[in-house]
């Protein structure tokens, strides 16, 4: 595996795997790696021909209050795992080789940013957006893969990929989770004792949410209700910011369910925030 902390470097080197007729598949992270992550590297690495990933932790998508200074940063480890995982390139940009300058271009989206995390994040779509628009443009025509665990973001780049006609194959993959159902997150390490014991129940309600819509509910609030009822039986997690039940597309409340559906939450355990969501199909 190559480590690579330029541009200019990239571009050559998969310019050039692409002349040579390969295919690219391309995982972008943060760094400190875990399974979830890694998972989109295997994928990366066996569905493509050349598996890329990036670590760079983004200054533009966190707002003034939120952890980038405290962002764990671990490049020797997380690059171990990277090459486990089967990457050929790693690429790993300073803040000086991703914004030279003051970011005067931003790419922001309408509709499916705006409810949910849009909600208690407001600039942080923005910055995410921007962000993968300059990678996609520096790795070039790949297939690139993103966690469903962020499902919202997900979402938004399937449809900023279309939008602006990116030459990427956008792929959704499956949640990685502990044997507990809690849905793995470098986060998951802040949660107390107590709270860490507490939060399989944010997977528990939302499966309690599909199974009442697999028993023929198709009315979104009642959904919710039958959620927000399995939330309350975790102490700590009595106050989630959203429980959405939604379509899996724009993200928006249908009035009666059908079609792809999206169960999303956001939970606050302590002053530890946890996301998850899980998908249903209604005939
Ligand atoms: P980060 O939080 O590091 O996540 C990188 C990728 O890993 C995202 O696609 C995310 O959805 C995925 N991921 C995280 N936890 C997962 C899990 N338990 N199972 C499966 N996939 C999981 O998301 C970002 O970074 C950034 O916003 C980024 C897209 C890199 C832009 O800066």
């Amino acid at each position: 595996m190559l480590i690579i902390h330029t541009i200019s470097e990239l571009r050559t080197a998969l310019d050039a795997e692409r002349a040579a007729g390969k295919s690219i598949g391309f995982a972008p992270t943060m760094g400190a790696l875990h399974h979830g992550h890694e998972s989109l590297m295997v994928a990366a690495s066996t569905m493509c021909e050349v598996g890329v990933a990036s670590i760079f932790v983004n200054p533009l998508q966190f707002a003034p209050d939120e952890d980038l200074d405290s962002y764990p940063r671990m490049l020797d480890e997380d690059a171990a795992k990277a090459e486990a995982a089967g990457i050929d390139y790693l690429f790993v940009p300073s803040v000086r080789e991703m914004y030279p300058e003051e970011n005067w271009t931003t790419v922001s989206l309408r509709v499916v940013t705006e409810p949910w995390e849009g909600d208690s994040r407001p600039t942080h779509f923005a910055g995410v957006a921007t962000v993968v628009s300059k990678l996609f443009n520096i790795v070039g025509p790949c297939t690139a893969f993103f966690g469903q665990k962020d499902f919202q973001q997900l979402a938004m780049l399937r449809r900023m990929t279309t939008d602006l006609n990116f030459p990427v194959d956008v792929k959704g993959m499956p949640t990685v989770r502990e044997e507990d159902g809690l849905a793995m997150s470098s986060r998951n390490l802040r949660l107390t004792p107590e709270h860490r014991a507490q939060a399989p129940t944010v997977q528990k309600a939302l499966q309690a949410g599909v199974s009442a819509i697999n028993s023929g509910e198709r009315d979104p609030a009642a959904v919710e209700a039958v959620v927000r009822a399995v939330l309350a039986t975790a102490p700590a997690a009595d106050k989630p910011d959203y429980i959405a039940v939604v379509d899996a597309a724009s993200l928006r409340t249908p009035k009666v369910l059908e079609g792809e559906i999206r169960l999303l939450t956001a939970v606050k355990f302590g002053d530890v925030r946890l996301i998850d969501n899980v998908g249903v199909t209604v005939d």
